[in-house]
């Protein structure tokens, strides 16, 4: 691109360009900003006049005046009534001391020192939520994805429509930070009805999701140093909230009948806090079996410990009987649960709930209000009318059917591809499933050659704290049609089998 044009006026050259998406007065008023700072254009220099300087850079007078009038605005510029326009005396950005040009703005970059963080900001900063699973593109197996397609767009667009256009200012306005009152009441039917839970509305706090629910346990109940029981395998996410606390973490091996409670309490009989999944543990997805849930429990209110129970997607279950939430058995107020619309609606709208023993409340919620006030006014009026319409127990309805569908399409899909090297753990709900690797296959190593052909898993060992005896791939199928999961399972035993090979 050829410059348009130049203009000496005794100090510097301006080069402006044209074609640039820039308009012209940005780029005339970035060069003389330049001009000045650099010192080409020195304090108390006059500047020609604004017909001049337009009139040799062939540039309209009000470009010329759009650019000085920003320099003027900023404190670059200055005009003197009857005399002219000047570089001002004292230039703005000069106030500000620059660093000599050897020495980097910012010395911990360039010298790898960490950067000045608190010790809480040092423990966020080390337990990241990222996985190595999320550059992907394809859904095949993306664990906990819903079948985001089958969400009923339409109506929730036509209930959005009606909320906006019926928009009181106070919608529009601050809220309870507790959450929308008829979202948490019908939240509370939901649970009493569904889950077996003992609530009112006035326990239940609207949170950003489960993981925000978690966050709030964490920062008011537990201090830096406490035990914390923390099921492995167990949900990665939640361990991270744990480890940014500083708690010190006791891993507590699951089996078939969930979380081993016995084993919990021999490791850390003191521990003042529990995370477990008891409805269908995250990843394997057992349920806690009765007397494991009623040993827990009355250990708990023993020691004093609060039991953190993640019931993500509990309306999910498609084999076994359902057992209600540990919640609805607690008689004393140890248990605080959460649950989320992520899974049953789609996980971008950042809506879940916690539910708390009645003596919690008020310091959740302080906590809740200091970090980011309240949830989004209008979407909870939105899920709120979602519920109680009867929109949300059919769209459940409805997904249990394909999930299902799902389910047996991928256990059919091992049965008939991974016979003699995959084998499925049972599991009651939720849309993943583990597949068990052949012994001695790392399943990372797996899992990092399924991703060079675009098949996303995730490796059980990422989610484990003690080495397992077994690898496993934890496999999504919610958002996976039925003929996706017939070929992904087949590049899975496939890849499996050619890994063997190699191995000899
Ligand atoms: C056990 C468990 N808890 C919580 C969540 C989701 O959390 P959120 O409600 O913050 O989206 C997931 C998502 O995969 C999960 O697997």
């Amino acid at each position: 691109m050829t410059p348009r044009r130049s203009l000496s006026t005794g100090f510097q050259a301006f080069t402006l360009d044209p074609a640039s998406s820039e308009p012209l007065h940005r780029q005339l008023y970035d060069e003389m900003r330049k001009a000045i700072l650099t010192g080409r254009l020195r304090s108390g220099h006059r500047l020609p006049a604004s017909r001049e300087l337009a009139n040799v850079m062939k540039l309209s007078r009000n470009t010329v005046l759009a650019a000085y009038d920003q320099l003027l605005a900023e404190g670059y510029i200055e005009s003197r009534a009857g005399s002219g326009t000047f570089v001002a005396q004292m230039i703005p950005d000069a106030m500000v001391p620059e660093p000599p040009s050897s020495v980097p703005a910012d010395p911990s970059r360039a010298t790898g020192e960490p950067r000045r963080l608190s010790r809480r900001g040092l423990a966020i900063d080390a337990a990241p939520l990222t996985r190595t699973t999320s550059s992907l593109r394809g859904n095949a197996f993306r664990p906990g994805l819903p079948a985001l397609d089958h969400f009923p767009m339409d109506v929730y667009r036509r209930l959005m429509d009606r909320r906006l256009r019926r928009a009181s200012t106070t919608m529009l306005a601050y809220g309870d930070p507790q959450g929308y009152l008829p979202l948490r009441e019908a939240i509370a039917v939901h649970l009493v009805a569904s889950r077996g839970a003992r609530c009112s509305a006035a326990q239940i706090i609207i949170t950003s999701g489960s993981q925000q629910a978690m966050d709030l346990a964490v920062r008011v109940l537990v201090n830096p140093g406490d035990t914390v029981w923390m099921e492995d395998p167990g949900y990665f996410a939640a361990r991270a909230v744990l480890r940014a606390s500083e708690a010190d973490i006791v891993p507590v091996p699951v089996d078939r009948e969930g979380m081993n409670v016995g084993m919990g309490i021999a490791r850390a009989p003191n521990a003042r806090f529990v995370y477990c999944t008891p409805s269908h543990q995250n990843p394997l997805g057992v349920t806690l079996s009765l007397p494991r849930r009623l040993a827990l429990l009355q250990w708990a209110q023993r020691c004093g410990a609060w039991i953190f129970e993640d019931d993500n997607a509990s309306e999910y279950r498609f084999e076994g009987r359902p057992l209600a939430a540990l919640q609805g058995v607690d008689e004393h107020a140890r248990v605080l649960y959460a649950g989320t619309f992520s899974k049953v609606l789609f996980a971008g709208l950042r809506l879940g709930y916690l539910v708390a023993p009645e003596d919690l409340v008020q310091p959740l919620v302080r906590a809740r209000a200091l970090s980011d006030r309240q949830s989004p006014g209008i979407a909870q009026a939105v899920i709120a009318d979602f519920m109680t319409e009867g929109h949300f127990a059919r769209h459940i309805r409805r997904m249990r059917t394909l999930y299902a569908a799902r389910l047996a399409a991928l256990l059919h899909a091992v049965r008939q591809h991974g016979a003699g090297t995959l084998e499925v753990l049972e599991g009651e709900g939720s849309t993943n499933r583990v597949v068990w690797l052949p012994e001695g296959l790392d399943d990372q190593a797996v899992h990092r050659r399924l991703a060079e052909k675009g098949i996303l898993t995730l490796a059980l060992s990422e989610d484990t704290i003690e080495p397992q005896p077994r690898g496993g791939l934890i496999l999504g199928f919610g958002g996976v049609d039925e003929k996706e999961i017939d070929d992904g399972v087949r590049v899975i035993a496939e890849t499996v089998r050619e890994m063997l090979g190699e191995r000899g």
